[in-house]
């Protein structure tokens, strides 16, 4: 191991990085970090905080309207669940010196990414159990290698984070074994949920490998363990029999079991949508962002007031 000390030359300072890395150890925030490493992880993390707390929009438009006192305590406890991941997120972010304000204002200008499938819209409540399933299910293939994230306080945010989605997901597919219990027209609403969700929650593993320019830097650092596709398939792999015991389907002809390969074959997301939906033109891209910004907009006065508070406690000491 390098000693590190205020005389260390960058070159040692790198080699100590690369040693961290190549021993499968942590980076934490008082080490030094190759400018890039700090760049990408900002991204990756704010893009993740985003994407919780933009999440809570297409659920939270059914609090309201849920079916029984149970269905709506239980959507509520895993909505709020999200915004406590955005928090441990942000937090994890400003360790790296980045800005929340600043995060939040890069999000509401479109300057920041946070992921597809939070702009389709939820057209019925069979949508909120095909995303606890779906989407939180997909969320897991992805987030469960981020808990041996080569960076220390994402790598420790996401184990808290992958238990609560764990419970997201099962919650999900509850609530759809309950309506496929019901009658035929709910039976129906589940299949249309499916059918509206199965192509983008397969978009939410990111571009086919070879579309991917920042994979190769990403697994060098131990920042992103498996590839996009390898992810997608181990989500389609692990879907399908659940889909089976549920009794829907998944809208696609090509969806079969490849005995040769011990994996599903399935179809190609259609990836011109995928663009355009992370170029801002999905269904509801406009009305997210605006929705978010109003809310930044109408809780200004709860920062300010948390401040002066803050500053007052701070003048009595
Ligand atoms: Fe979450
Ligand atoms: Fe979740």
């Amino acid at each position: 191991m390098t000693v590190i000390s205020d005389q260390t030359q960058p070159d040692e300072l790198q080699s100590h990085f690369d040693e961290t890395i190549a021993r499968e150890r942590r980076i934490e925030p008082r080490d030094w970090m190759p400018e890039a490493y700090r760049k990408t992880m900002i991204r990756q993390i704010a893009q993740h905080a985003h994407s919780e707390i933009i999440g809570m929009q297409p659920e939270g438009n059914w609090i309201t309207r849920a079916p029984s006192l149970r269905r709506k305590a239980v959507l509520l406890a895993k909505v709020q669940d999200e915004a406590g991941h955005g928090m441990y997120l942000y937090s994890a972010a400003e360790t790296l010196g980045a800005d929340r304000a600043d995060l939040t204002d890069r999000l509401v200008h479109g300057r920041q990414k946070y992921s597809s499938i939070f702009n389709y819209p939820t057209l019925s409540y069979a949508d909120v159990g095909v995303i606890g399933w779906l989407v939180d299910g997909a969320a897991i293939c992805n987030q469960v290698p981020l808990c041996r994230s080569s960076y220390g306080p994402y790598g420790r945010a996401m184990v808290r984070i992958c238990k609560e989605e764990s419970f997201h997901q099962r919650q999900g597919y509850e609530l759809l074994m309950t309506m496929m219990r019901g009658t035929d027209s709910q039976r129906d609403m589940v299949q249309q949920a499916v059918d509206r969700f199965w192509w983008p929650a397969l978009m939410m593993f990111g571009p086919p490998d070879d579309e991917s320019p920042n994979t190769e830097q990403s697994m060098a650092w131990g920042v992103k363990r498996h590839t996009n596709d390898e992810l997608r398939q181990r989500f389609v792999d692990m879907s399908v029999p659940q889909a089976e015991k549920l009794g829907v389907t998944f809208p696609d002809p090509d969806l079969r079991w490849n005995a040769e390969r011990g994996h599903y074959d399935f179809g190609t997301p259609d990836w011109d949508e995928f663009w355009a939906v992370v170029k801002g033109n999905g269904p509801c891209n406009a009305q997210r962002v605006a929705h978010r910004k109003s809310a930044h907009d109408e809780g200004a006065w709860v920062r300010e007031a948390a401040l002066a508070h803050a500053a007052k406690s701070a003048g009595r000491r």
